[in-house]
């Protein structure tokens, strides 16, 4: 009875061996495949941008830097109408940068910032000059954020350029296109169509954007949680989004939030053109002098809602389309291709 007991001890033992010798194995196996997927996408080329929670590390500008992701994600609290120090109050609303720049800036298809850096200085036809990185926040900073431009020696704007100089170190050349801009819209050939707008609007934005557009916050001395798209505390009518065909740019690769992307939008093109002309029907805040944009008013966005301009479409078509008529006009009167 004993070597029987024996026999059993033996065997449990090796079926015990043998579980822990599979187990292993298919563990190892299971970490080689994890090790192999990650090889592989490194040689697919999957790049990230740099993220501030995992890159900083040996910066030597990393408190600038880091400075500067603060005021694109918490703008109103560091340079707006949050702001404790009364003369650092420049946003004119409680907008972020992000708000449009998606995830601080590194999202492709929202303006992104990585990149951007090395396209500056450009010329600009809004001012008919060459500018400098700075000068283009100044653009945002007057429009978007309806407010003045933020001093070129302030930390906070030396802050801004250092997180954008950062983000835009060492992205390979293929990227730079994917992150650029906003993804293109085939424009339907027609007037936008607010009632179509307004259906498009309560099926996708509602939820988050609510009925009358201004956005959720949790306080008057809280940031939004969803932004408003129109009234008091939105972009003013100067702004890039305020064109229909910007925002619908901007729209078809970005909205409903945290579903589209610059590679799978959500809306069809027919969609974001009719929600981007529903939201901008309403009333916002006025730029101040806007005839003074675009010195040379041939090189006006065709989109651009508000004049003068030089050709002779009215307010209304510059507004909500049909934008082809507009461009085929500057195409042939004026040798000038516009596609915005
Ligand atoms: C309401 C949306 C919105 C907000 C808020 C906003 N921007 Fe922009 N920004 C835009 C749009 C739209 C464009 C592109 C405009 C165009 O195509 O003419 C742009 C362009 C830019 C560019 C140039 C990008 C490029 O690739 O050339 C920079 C830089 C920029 N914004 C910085 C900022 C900063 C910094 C802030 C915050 C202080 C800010 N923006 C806030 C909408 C916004
Ligand atoms: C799930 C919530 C959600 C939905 C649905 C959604 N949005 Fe947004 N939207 C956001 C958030 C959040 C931001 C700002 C992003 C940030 O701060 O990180 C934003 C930003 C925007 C902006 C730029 C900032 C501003 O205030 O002007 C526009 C324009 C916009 N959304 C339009 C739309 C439209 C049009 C739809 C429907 C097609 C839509 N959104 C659906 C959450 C949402």
């Amino acid at each position: 009875m004993r070597k029987f007991d024996r026999v059993i001890k033996r065997v449990s033992l090796l079926i015990g061996f043998s579980l822990a010798v599979t187990l292993f194995a298919g563990f190892s196996l299971i970490s080689v495949d994890l090790g192999l997927i990650d090889f592989r996408t490194v040689n697919k080329g999957e790049w990230k941008p740099k993220s501030i929670a995992t890159d900083l590390g040996n910066e030597k500008k990393a408190a600038l830097i880091k400075l500067g992701f603060d005021v694109i994600t918490k703008t109103p609290e560091l340079i707006g109408p949050m702001s404790k120090d009364i003369k650092m109050r420049f946003a004119g609303n409680n907008l972020t940068c992000q708000s449009c720049h998606l995830e601080a800036g590194t999202k492709p298809g929202s303006g992104s910032f990585v990149g951007v850096y090395n396209r500056f200085p450009q010329y600009r036809g809004r001012e008919d000059k060459i500018g400098t990185l700075e000068e283009r926040i100044d653009g945002c900073m007057e429009r978007s954020m309806n407010g003045q431009k933020l001093p070129h020696n302030t930390l906070e704007m030396q802050g801004m350029i250092a997180y954008m100089k950062w983000l835009s170190e060492d992205v390979p050349e293929e990227k730079e296109d994917i992150y650029k801009g906003f993804v293109k819209v085939d424009l339907p050939e027609i007037k936008a169509d607010l009632v179509a707008g307004k259906a498009t609007f309560e099926q996708h934005c509602v939820v988050c954007h609510g009925n009358n557009g201004q956005g959720i916050r949790p306080g008057e001395n809280a940031m939004y949680q969803f932004p408003p798209l129109w009234g008091n505390d939105s972009y003013n009518h100067g702004a890039g989004m305020h064109r229909v065909i910007t925002a619908a740019e901007f729209i078809k690769g970005n909205m409903p939030f945290q579903q589209a992307t610059y590679d799978k939008p959500v809306l069809t093109d027919r969609e974001a053109y009719n929600v981007a002309a529903y939201i901008n029907s309403f009333d916002r805040p006025q730029k101040s002098n806007p005839e003074a944009d675009f010195p040379d008013k041939k090189k006006k966005p065709v989109s651009t809602p508000y004049g003068p301009w030089a050709d002779g479409f009215s307010a209304e078509q510059h507004k909500y389309g049909p934008f082809q008529p507009i461009m085929k006009f500057y195409k042939k009167e004026y040798g000038i291709s516009k596609n915005k």
